[in-house]
């Protein structure tokens, strides 16, 4: 499956620890169980984690290319996203990050130290080649599952079957899982999903809860989804 997965559909974009810890609300004790950051793409979630001494598996179809493919790749699109960014400008908060310029900065700073940690996080398992809904990983293997900027952001590309077979899966690997954030990402609109998936999790029995939470860089993209097992 992974393998008809092609870089040249991606579009690298990786945020840091720090806002990771902001859009899921993270605590000192959801720190330190172990977490599964599902989609971590080009994150440096995982390398700072790690450098704190915390647990912490991602898993992304993309670990399959080597740091430097996935740095041209990087290198590739960078100037599309920010003019992206740059015509798009009334859709973002720029309150912390002033210009669409800042933004890129800080974001090459955390993929540049996804890069540098990726060979060593890659051979110590860190970094998983796996693609949801179907991940290579033990029942309750871990405390936390989180994914940021994949569910919800991708609706239009990514079925509502899509949504619930992989939030399933996260709740098999996982007691707890948490979606950021509930916006598309074109429209800017709350994913059309997110009503309905609430209530099928819902109906399976599972605690199902919006909150907001202190990270806004999408207008309204400040709420993340709690699922967790009863
Ligand atoms: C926009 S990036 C988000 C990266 C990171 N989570 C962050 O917020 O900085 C989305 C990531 O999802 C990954 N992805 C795409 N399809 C996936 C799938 N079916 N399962 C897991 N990850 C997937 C992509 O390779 C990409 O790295």
């Amino acid at each position: 499956m992974t393998s008809q997965f092609k870089l040249e559909n991606i579009v690298p974009w990786g945020r840091s620890f720090a806002e990771y810890q902001a859009m899921f609300g993270l605590t000192a004790e959801d720190l330190s169980g172990t977490i599964l950051d599902c989609g971590g793409g080009p994150s440096s979630f995982n390398a700072e984690m790690t450098q704190r001494n915390h647990q912490v598996i991602s898993c992304d179809p993309i670990y399959q290319f080597s740091a430097s493919e996935i740095e041209s790749r990087i290198q590739a699109t960078y100037p599309v996203i920010l003019q992206g960014l740059r015509d798009r400008a009334d859709r973002f908060v720029w309150q912390d990050i002033k210009t669409p310029e800042q933004l890129g900065e800080v974001r090459l700073a955390a993929m540049q130290q996804f890069l540098a940690d990726f060979p060593t996080g890659k051979q110590q398992s860190r970094y998983q080649v796996a693609q949801l809904p179907q991940l290579p990983f033990k029942d309750a293997q871990f405390s936390l599952a989180l994914c940021s900027h994949l569910l919800f952001t991708y609706s239009e590309q990514l079925s509502l079957d899509f949504h619930r077979d992989a939030i399933l899966e996260m709740l098999r690997l996982a007691p707890e899982v948490r979606v950021f954030p509930l916006v598309e990402n074109f429209s800017g609109e709350t994913s059309p999903y997110l009503q309905p998936l609430m209530q099928q999790l819902s109906a399976r029995g599972y605690q199902v809860k919006i909150e907001q939470v202190d990270y806004e860089f999408q207008r309204e993209g400040n709420q993340m989804l709690r699922i967790c097992a009863v």
